[in-house]
């Protein structure tokens, strides 16, 4: 496993768990996969990722969404929008997301994870079922659907930090996938995913 070298604790002892991911997968039906959705606020995300986990409960498919916004009000409610607080903010899910994983669920993960270095530290840790899908939708659109109201309160200064206004977003260079919710509705953007994922 590719652990980093920086851990605190001394004196830990990693234990092997006694039944196996293969194991979890038998009884499950079904493989697990990370399906990591990167994009910017209002490129539509969570909607595609609702509409996801929907086609997959129909499918018999154990499925959880790690949504941005909701992990912000627990387990990262400690963090802001520095770029230190989203490495870290990434870091965090992107160990939940590797537990799920193991656990043999489909995590689909919704955050905006701007920076490159951090989607492909945990693309490292995972390995061959990550699958980053980037949620494309120009930033004009985004404005423009403004659902939550925080573009139009970034460009007042009322919100620092903004990603896509004041603060940068790295567009993924080699995606799995590429879903464009300008063009396609998310119904639709869900199905290419479902095609991608699901070996008929
Ligand atoms: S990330 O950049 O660290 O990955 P994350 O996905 O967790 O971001 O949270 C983004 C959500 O927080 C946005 O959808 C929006 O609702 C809210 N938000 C509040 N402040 C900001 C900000 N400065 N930049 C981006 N999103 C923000």
């Amino acid at each position: 496993m590719n652990r980093p070298d920086n851990i605190k604790a001394r004196n830990i002892v990693w234990q092997q768990s006694q039944i196996t991911k293969q194991q979890r997968a038998e009884v499950l039906g079904h493989k697990s996969k990370v399906l990591w959705f990167t994009g910017l606020s209002g490129s539509g995300k969570s909607t595609v990722a609702g509409e996801l986990e929907k086609k997959l409960h129909e499918k018999g498919i154990v499925s959880y969404v790690l949504d941005g916004d909701n992990i912000r009000h627990g387990l990262n409610n400690d963090l802001g929008f520095s770029p230190e607080a989203r490495k870290e903010n990434i870091r965090r899910v992107g160990e939940v997301a590797k537990l799920f994983y193991d656990a043999g669920i489909f995590v689909v993960v919704c955050f905006i994870s701007p920076y490159k270095e951090d989607r492909d530290r945990i693309r490292n840790f995972i390995g061959d079922d990550f699958v980053e899908v980037f949620v494309k939708c120009s930033l004009e659109e985004c404005e423009k659907r403004d659902k939550k109201g925080l573009y139009e309160k970034a460009r007042r200064g009322e919100i620092k930090d903004f990603t896509g206004i004041h603060a940068p977003y790295e567009e993924p260079q080699n995606p799995e996938l590429i879903i464009n919710t300008e063009e396609n509705t998310a119904k639709e953007c869900a199905d290419k995913i479902l095609n991608l994922i699901i070996s008929p």
